[in-house]
C-alpha cells in the first residue's frame, strides 16, 4: 500500500532549509507561487511545503498539500516571539491551542476618542460543521500529535505546552502584547498556525503547530535572531520521527 507523506509546513527560508536538506535529496513541485519539497524521512515520505508569510500565504499551499499528498498529518512551524517575560528565545512551545488573534471587532468610539485595546473583541473565523456556522477564536492541534511532542526532548531551551496567538501582525507594543497575553493565556504569536489549523480542521487532517521563540520584545537584547529556526527545524523532525513510528504501529 502507498505510504501516505507527512507534510511539514514552514514560512521562510529559515524556517525550512534544514528541513529540506535532511529529507533530501528533494523533487520540487510547484503550484502558483508555492513550493513543495517531496523527500523522506528514513523510509517514510515526507513533504516540505514553502508557505511564504502570513494567513492566506499559509492557507493555500495547505489545502493543496492535502488534496495532492492526503497527508497522515501536518506540522505548521517556525519562529515566533514571546508574550511574557518568562519566556525566552531558543525555547519552544507546543501549541496544544491556536488562538486566532487578529479577527477583530473594536469597540465603537467616536472621532477623536482614539483607540481601547481592552474593548477589542475576537469573534473567530467561520466554520461549516455538519451544516451548522460556527465561529471559532480558538483551535485546537491533535491531542495525541501534542502527547507525541511532549514526549520528545529538547536541549535548547524549555519545552512549553500552551497557546499560540495567530493573526497577521508583528506585536512591538507592550501594551498590545500583555492585553492580547491576558485575552488568550497565549505564550508567543506568529502568523500562520491558525490558518493552518483552520484548513486542516476543514478537510479532518490531524495537526500539530509547534513553534520556536526567535524574539521577545519585552526584553531589551532579545530581537529576532534567524539563526534559531534551525533549532526548532531539529526538533521539529524529531518530532516528525516519532509520529512516523507511532503512525507505524
Ligand atoms: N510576531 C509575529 N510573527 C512573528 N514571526 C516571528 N516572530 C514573530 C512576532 N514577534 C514569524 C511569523 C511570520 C514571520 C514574520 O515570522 O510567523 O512568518
Amino acid at each position: 500500500m502507498k505510504k501516505r507523506p507527512i507534510v511539514i509546513l514552514g514560512a521562510m527560508d529559515v524556517e525550512i532549509n534544514y528541513l529540506i536538506d535532511t529529507i533530501g535529496p528533494c523533487r520540487k513541485e510547484e503550484i502558483g507561487m508555492w513550493r513543495f519539497y517531496e523527500g523522506n524521512i528514513g523510509d517514510w515520505p515526507a513533504v516540505v511545503v514553502e508557505t511564504l508569510m502570513g494567513s492566506v500565504n499559509a492557507a493555500v499551499p495547505t489545502a493543496f498539500a492535502i488534496q495532492k499528498y492526503d497527508p497522515i498529518c501536518l506540522i505548521t512551524q517556525g519562529t515566533a516571539g514571546a508574550h511574557h517575560v518568562d519566556i525566552h528565545s531558543r525555547d519552544i512551545v507546543i501549541g496544544e491551542t491556536v488562538a486566532q488573534s487578529d479577527f477583530r471587532e473594536t469597540g465603537t468610539r467616536p472621532e477623536g476618542g482614539g483607540s481601547d485595546v481592552s474593548k477589542w473583541q475576537y469573534p473567530g473565523s467561520e466554520f461549516l460543521e455538519e451544516g451548522r456556522h460556527v465561529m471559532r477564536t480558538r483551535l485546537r492541534s491533535d491531542p495525541s500529535l501534542v502527547r507525541l511532542a511532549q514526549n520528545v526532548p529538547y536541549k535548547n531551551g524549555h519545552l512549553v505546552t500552551g497557546i499560540i496567538a495567530s493573526g497577521d501582525m508583528w506585536n512591538r507594543e507592550a501594551d498590545v502584547i500583555h492585553e492580547y497575553r491576558q485575552r488568550f493565556g497565549s505564550e508567543c504569536e506568529e502568523m500562520e498556525s491558525f490558518a493552518v489549523l483552520q484548513v486542516a480542521k476543514a478537510f479532518g487532517v490531524p495537526a500539530l503547530a509547534i513553534r520556536i521563540i526567535s524574539n521577545n520584545e519585552l526584553i531589551p537584547g532579545e530581537e529576532y535572531d534567524r539563526d534559531i529556526g534551525v533549532l526548532g527545524q531539529q526538533y521539529v523532525l524529531d518530532v516528525a520521527r516519532a509520529i512516523i513510528e507511532e503512525h507505524k504501529k
